[in-house]
């Protein structure tokens, strides 16, 4: 089932130094069902994630906490930044930590080649820096402290007063771009998407572009400059690379390129360091731009960003205990639209689950299943001739797969999901107006019933393959129970582009009892 496609999808690397909260989730979730989609539509897929340890915010956190920046970051990364992949089933094909050798070699050989093309020159540097962001600020980023920080400059974002540093810094000649970016732009217009963020992007370029600082010498927790020991890189810099690095670039250039170009999708606030920063430096060192960049929005929470410093952080696992890894990626996903801020709240979440998961997908599974067995011995009937209610529930299906695909093309899974709903929809509507239950009284319905209950079922079979890359679990348990394993196979082999496709559940397949797939939950959630 290989089509040749190579898809290569990555997370941004969250800083380990935070604690994985739902926003983080967010991101990962969606790149994680992407890349289900396309894995199981036969691309030559491969999803990365990973985490970003250097820094000097690292740095001032292990010292802070009597730890070795490295003792620190392993501790952080395997005590919530691995159990994060778990807690949202995410089948992640490579997990990359910037503290790796792997990285660190590439890395170095990367900036090297820059500075051998001659986009690299040291030069004096005095600016307002951010250790929160990571980043120098400009005029427009910078506010006036309040409370305990009046009379200081602070960050916008972090509150927190900024740090002027004045030191020699190798820069990168980021502004000589301008013009080739501008034309990857035009010339490739969903580079960046969505529009808003290709229309913020655009301007900003336009507007000009400095050089970049891409080194610092105060401190020693990051990658050497290979021509100059005494300093250390830029971590956004280093971090950018690892999309190159672990895909083998300066050590493998077969996997290379199988792999590359990339698509990234990033949360909106760090849209200009992959959309402007990172194209600019893979030009210099002679390579392919990526794919394309999506930008998503923030979750909300009373109104606000997420974020744990502002003390709105909600852990995953806080919605996972109660509702299930399938429930929080089917939410995310389906209620925000991709691209968007969305607000959390746990009301809409619960209200979702009760009607949308357990009610409207869980409860049609269920009773499909339960009236298989009592009325055929758990045999998935022989369907008799096909009246138009029945034609209608096959056209739902082949148009809801087709526009599942061509959404996800758009990395809209918001728009795939809704697509895939109108199936759920449409066969609970059936149900409830062909009543099985009324036909299973009369003999001579007999071939009318079995219709009516092949349609329902197969119905579920093409749910459980388009639903497959948003809910692994509820799927697997779907396609257990609708004897499909044994019949068609596995859940995870069926061609997904190809779901739409009638009659794919044959007749004579087994069906065995289904538990709720979303139970009832405890309303104090
Ligand atoms: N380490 C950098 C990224 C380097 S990529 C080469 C970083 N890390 S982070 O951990 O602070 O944030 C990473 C990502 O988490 C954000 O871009 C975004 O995708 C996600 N989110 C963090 N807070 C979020 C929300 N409140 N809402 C949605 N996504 C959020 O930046």
């Amino acid at each position: 089932m290989t089509s040749g496609h190579s898809f290569y999808i990555t997370t941004p690397i969250y800083y380990p130094s935070d604690v994985p909260h739902i926003g983080h989730g967010y991101t990962t979730v969606a790149v994680d069902t992407l890349a289900r989609w396309h894995r199981q539509a036969g691309d030559d897929t491969w999803m990365l994630t990973g985490t970003d340890e250097h820094g000097q915010k690292m740095m001032r956190a292990a010292a802070a906490n009597n730890a070795t920046p490295q003792e620190w970051v392993d501790k952080l990364v395997g005590e919530a930044w691995f159990p994060l992949l778990r807690t949202l089933d995410v089948a992640n094909d490579d997990f990359i930590r910037t503290s790796q050798p792997r990285h660190e070699e590439r890395v170095a050989k990367f900036v090297q080649a820059l500075y051998d093309r001659g986009y690299i020159y040291a030069g004096e540097f005095e600016a307002l820096y951010c250790v929160g962001c990571e980043e120098f600020k400009t005029e427009a980023e910078i506010v006036d402290g309040e409370g305990p920080f009046e009379g200081l400059k602070v960050c916008a974002i972090h509150s927190k007063p900024l740090e002027l540093l004045q030191e020699k810094n190798y820069f990168f000649k980021l502004s000589e771009f301008q013009d080739r970016l501008l034309e990857l732009y035009r010339t490739v217009p969903d580079f960046v998407r969505p529009d808003s963020a290709r229309n913020e992007v655009v301007s900003f370029v336009k507007n000009g572009l400095k050089d970049l600082s891409i080194s610092r010498s105060t401190f020693d927790w990051g990658i050497q400059v290979p021509w100059d020991p005494s300093h250390v890189i830029y971590v956004w810099v280093d971090a950018l690379l690892n999309y190159a690095t672990a895909v083998g670039y300066g050590t493998d250039p077969e996997e290379f390129a199988r792999r590359w170009p990339a698509y990234h999708v990033v949360g909106k606030d760090i849209l200009r360091f992959h959309a402007v920063i990172w194209p600019a430096m893979l030009m210099a060192a002679g390579l392919e731009v990526p794919r394309g960049v999506f930008a998503h929005g923030w979750l909300l929470v009373g109104g606000e960003k997420m974020s744990k410093s502002k003390l709105t952080g909600i852990a995953p696992t806080e919605i996972t205990d109660v509702f299930g890894s399938d429930a929080y990626r089917y939410y995310f996903l389906s209620a925000i639209a991709f691209g968007q801020d969305g607000s959390f709240s746990w009301e809409d979440l619960a209200a979702r689950y009760q009607a949308e998961l357990a009610n409207g997908f869980g409860n049609l599974a269920s009773r499909t299943v339960a009236m298989i067995s009592r009325y055929f011995d758990g045999v998935v009937p022989e369907p008799g001739a096909a009246t138009e209610a029945d034609l209608a529930i096959q056209k739902t299906v082949q148009d809801a797969a087709a526009h599942a695909d061509a959404a996800i093309e758009r990395f809209r899974i918001d728009e795939a999901i809704a697509a895939v709903w109108t199936v759920v929809d449409a066969l609970n509507g059936y149900i409830t107006e062909n009543e099985p239950w009324a036909l299973a009284k009369d003999e001579t319905k007999r071939e009318r019933l079995s219709t009516v209950l092949y349609t329902a079922a197969e119905g579920l079979r093409a749910l459980a393959v388009l639903l497959s890359p948003v809910m692994p679990i509820a799927t697997e348990k779907l396609w257990t129970a609708l004897g499909a394993d044994a019949s068609i196979g596995a859940l995870l082999a069926q061609p997904i582009r190809a779901a739409g496709q009638w009659g794919a559940l044959r007749p004579g397949s087994t069906v065995t009892a289904l538990s709720p797939l979303f139970p009832r939950v405890e309303q104090d959630a």
